[in-house]
């Protein structure tokens, strides 16, 4: 690209001049070139007013033209440049034939048709199907597809694409071919075609309207020990939809297919989902409990899109969360039903508050529905997803589980079969529910997460209780000021014992619908002073402010009746100690600490009527990286330091009880990834962790025995993060050595091994990263690879990669450059933990600053990491 990208707006859109009917594509697949000969039945548009427009068909530079047909006639009148071919003139209805050379192989984006360890596969989300053919490559436009797929049968014995097969036979040359069709309309982002060496497992399922459903899940040879988790998975997550929302499966087979090349965790093609195979393998002995989880998750999310994505799918691309906010929410409910509602719910809003609140803080900051866009890509991200899972989450919540299920209900039935927006589902919603939800959409289009001050009132006499909440929101890029937010907002009251206080209707809790700047919310009859319990189950993305005192978060994590706020109140306990310390620190006064912590610790170790998980949970300090969200300025070595002392206080004044809570969470049961052993696991690893914190060789012997001794991968890993991470030098050599030598042909598990080191806060542990890209097991054109080791480094290791010298930052630009080139989206991504220059020091701002503009004058960038780096520049 010669001039600088260009910003596409959400206000320009218009409706498509001309729409694809049918398309038939035919894959001649090779070693050197592929042949794609696509035949397009179009039609003017009758919803277009435009006279006689051009045809303008999207494209892309790594595309060779072959021929070009309009209704069986050669056609030359056309212009090329390298994204757009236009024909000036062509008849209402027509068919064009266009044929395209590329080259799958070379493909290292990973984006349109490529090759993964020798098998071909593609990903045409968001815009990769202009790399195939010639296309009107948006999602308003939707077309049957046919395909066939024609390839040499003893390399490619298996060949794939959506919808059913409907003939298959022999060719010359030793070359065979199979033909799909889907009967579904569908926008091209949805297309898929695999062809590899593939082995699978099959089941079958039943519809709740007995209609019988073929599951495969393909892999290589070597993985299919591991796929049986996934069609649980599955099984679960069909069924979920039936009984949730009432949606059945719709064609005749269901396929996953798992590669080791992909951009991001999965794609929901319609009928053969394309997954990375860190989100669909696994087993006991080399899956951790959270990549267990992660793949009932992903599973389930991308068997959702079929009806919320693929049966109703997005006009536009500034709409992505009308698909993937809803589809998040759906699969947040889903695991919250197989598994522990509340430490989903923990996981998810600590996802949210430290990354997406981050993002909606720095200089790519963007509303749920953009507004604009240099690289749709780019906009894959916290926003879109998570807060957008939260948007739809506080709808759920203000209309009450039946009047949601209508509004969904009326959404799929109205929309079936369209390409539609955010506020077409709003508009359901509302429509099914008589509720007003015209402010409510202010969450679509302003950005930055809203502040809430709470403070209150109590007139003994009188029995009156008052909660003032005034809200606010900083300016984000795309508006200076912004209109008050409809935030549901739930709340209990707890009197002197801890009870809730009846409110009213003689309900518990209530959401209170705040809609105002300011607002005060009164309550009669109230016996005593209450203490408030605020913002239950985190009923919406906000960042909430309250003056309680330390004893009243203690009575909250003893007492609160809501799960979720009792988790809260300990980290909001935990993070106003360590604010205050990490004052301290930077005054050079001795750290002290106040015992109210290790007390209500000791208190919640010894409640054995909790769950393990939330136990777990309670006594995890909040993350170093939640901590530099919250700071004006973040002091990345105070933040350590202090985060360290906290653990260790903690690990000296608890030790027993730690040693106590780990033997009693051993099991000798065999493995199981079920929430209840994983829970225990995750309570006796938290221990083990805060053990080896005293440095003690009798704690070290304890995690080498775990380490030896488990059964599955997530005692062992635990173990090694923890031997790695500490001091004990030989200790960890020997453990790092004899991992890699047991799981070096176990491509998932080398990943972990690879992130153990990368994670490492002790010195030097940029040196370990450089020496490990030499290692045989890295491959800088693998993003499970790039993602294990440089983004784990840049990511998660923020001693290190904000290393005062600067050495942190030089590196990421130079992998940033590198990547740009070979895969731009996993480039861009890589970028993420720059553009928060603004959070740190003056000296750090210099040298952030100082690699992005290394990275913008390196030559010419691809449009995502040209959008990313001007904008942080900006
Ligand atoms: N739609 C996919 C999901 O379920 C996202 C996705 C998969 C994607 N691969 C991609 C997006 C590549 C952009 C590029 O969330
Ligand atoms: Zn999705």
């Amino acid at each position: 690209m010669s001039e600088q990208p260009q910003a596409i707006y959400l206000k320009d859109y218009q409706v498509p001049a001309y729409l694809v009917e049918r398309t038939e594509l035919r894959f001649e697949l090779a070693e050197e070139q592929t042949t794609v000969i696509a035949t397009l039945q179009m039609i003017r548009n009758p919803d277009c007013n435009q006279q006689a427009p051009a045809l303008q068909l999207h494209g892309h530079d790594s595309m060779v033209l072959q021929s070009l047909q309009l209704d069986g006639e050669p056609l030359m009148n056309y212009q090329h440049s390298d994204e757009l071919l236009t024909i000036a003139e062509v008849p209402e209805r027509f068919s064009l034939q266009i044929v395209t050379l590329i080259e799958p192989q070379n493909n290292t984006a990973l984006e349109g048709l490529y090759k993964s360890d020798g098998m071909f596969c593609t990903q045409c989300e968001a815009e990769g199907f202009r790399r195939i053919t010639f296309y009107p490559d948006r999602p308003d436009v939707m077309a049957v597809f046919r395909t066939t797929i024609v390839a040499d049968k003893a390399k490619y014995p298996v060949l794939l694409s959506n919808g059913n097969p409907v003939e298959r036979g022999e060719l010359d040359d030793g070359r065979h071919f199979v033909t799909w069709d889907d009967p579904f309309k569908k926008p091209a982002y949805l297309f898929a075609l695999v062809a590899g060496d593939l082995q699978h497992i099959e089941e079958r399922y039943t519809t709740a309207s007995g209609r019988e459903v073929i599951l495969q899940i393909f892999a290589e040879a070597k993985d299919l020990n591991k796929l049986q988790y996934a069609m649980d998975s599955l099984k679960n997550a069909m069924r979920w939809d039936e009984q949730v929302y009432g949606r059945e499966y719709d064609l005749d087979i269901y396929m996953i297919v798992a590669v080791d090349f992909f951009n991001m965790g999965a794609m929901e093609n319609k009928g053969l989902n394309i997954f990375n195979t860190s989100c669909v393998l696994a087993n006991p002995e080399t899956t951790t409990d959270a990549a267990f989880q992660r793949v009932e998750g992903v599973v389930a999310h991308e068997y959702f899109h079929n009806w919320s994505g693929n049966r109703v799918t997005c006009r536009d691309w500034f709409q992505l969360s009308l698909k993937e906010g809803f589809t998040v929410f759906r699969d947040a409910e889903f695991s919250a039903d197989m598994n522990s509602r509340t430490v989903k719910r923990v996981e998810d809003v600590t996802l949210l508050r430290t990354a997406q609140f981050a993002e909606d803080a720095g200089p790519m900051a963007h509303p749920v529905r953009p507004e604009s866009f240099i690289e749709i890509s780019n906009f894959y991200t916290l926003t879109v997803y998570e807060k957008g899972a939260e948007v739809v989450r506080m709808i759920h919540t203000l209309l009450g589980p039946e009047l949601f299920r209508k509004g969904s209900d009326l959404y799929f039935e109205r929309h079936d079969g369209q390409a539609v927006t955010t506020d077409d589902f709003v508009q359901a919603m509302e429509d099914a529910s008589g509720r007003d939800l015209s402010q409510f959409r202010r969450w679509y289009s302003q950005a930055g997460t809203p502040r809430l001050a709470v403070s209150d009132s109590y007139d003994e006499a009188s029995g009156r209780y008052q909660l003032h909440v005034k809200q606010s929101c900083p300016a984000t890029p795309e508006a200076e000021r912004k209109l008050p937010f409809h935030i549901p907002l739930a709340i209990g009251l707890l009197d002197g014992e801890g009870n809730d206080l009846p409110l009213t209707d003689g309900q518990t809790s209530q959401v209170l619908d705040l809609t105002e700047a300011e607002q005060t919310f009164t309550f009669e009859d109230i016996p005593v002073r209450p203490v408030p319990s605020l913002l239950r189950g985190f009923s919406a993305p906000v960042k909430l402010s309250y003056p309680y005192s330390r004893e009243q978060l203690v009575f909250l994590i003893r007492h609160d009746s809501d799960g979720f706020n009792r988790w809260d109140a300990a980290q909001t306990l935990a993070t106003e100690l360590m604010e205050a310390l990490v004052a301290d620190y930077q005054a050079g006064r001795e750290l002290q600490i106040d015992s109210c912590l290790v007390d209500a610790f000791a208190a919640v170790l010894d409640d054995s009527s909790l769950d393990p998980a939330m136990v777990a949970k309670t006594l995890s300090l909040p993350s170093e990286a939640y901590l530099a969200e919250r700071a004006e300025q973040a002091d990345v070595e105070a933040i350590h330091a202090v985060r360290e002392f906290l653990r260790l206080v903690l690990a000296k004044a608890l030790r027993e009880r730690f040693e106590r809570v780990y033997r009693a969470n051993c099991s000798d049961a065999p493995y199981s990834p079920d929430a209840e052993s994983i829970a225990r696991r995750s309570l006796k690893n938290l221990c083990l962790a805060y053990l080896m914190t005293l440095q003690q060789q009798n704690y070290l012997q304890l995690a080498l025995d775990q380490y030896h001794q488990a059964d599955n991968m997530s005692d062992a890993q635990s173990a090694l993060v923890q031997v790695v991470h500490s001091g004990f030098d030989e200790a960890r050599e020997q453990l790092l050595g004899d991992f890699y030598q047991r799981w070096q042909k176990e491509t998932l598990v080398v990943n972990q091994w690879l992130s153990v080191q990368a994670s490492n806060p002790q010195p030097d542990t940029l040196g370990r990263v450089r020496q490990l890209m030499e290692h045989p097991a890295f491959d800088i054109r693998n993003p499970n690879r790039v993602r294990a080791l440089l983004a784990v480094f840049c990511a998660q290791n923020p001693v290190n990669f904000h290393a005062g010298d600067g050495s942190g930052y030089r590196f990421l630009a130079e992998q940033v450059i590198r990547l740009n080139e070979l895969n731009p989206q996993i480039a861009s991504r890589l970028l993420t933990p720059m553009t928060r220059w603004r959070k740190f020091d003056p000296q750090r701002q210099t040298l952030m600053k100082g690699a992005l503009q290394q990275v913008m004058d390196s030559g010419e960038l691809s449009r995502d990491v040209y959008e990313v780096v001007s904008k942080s520049l900006a």
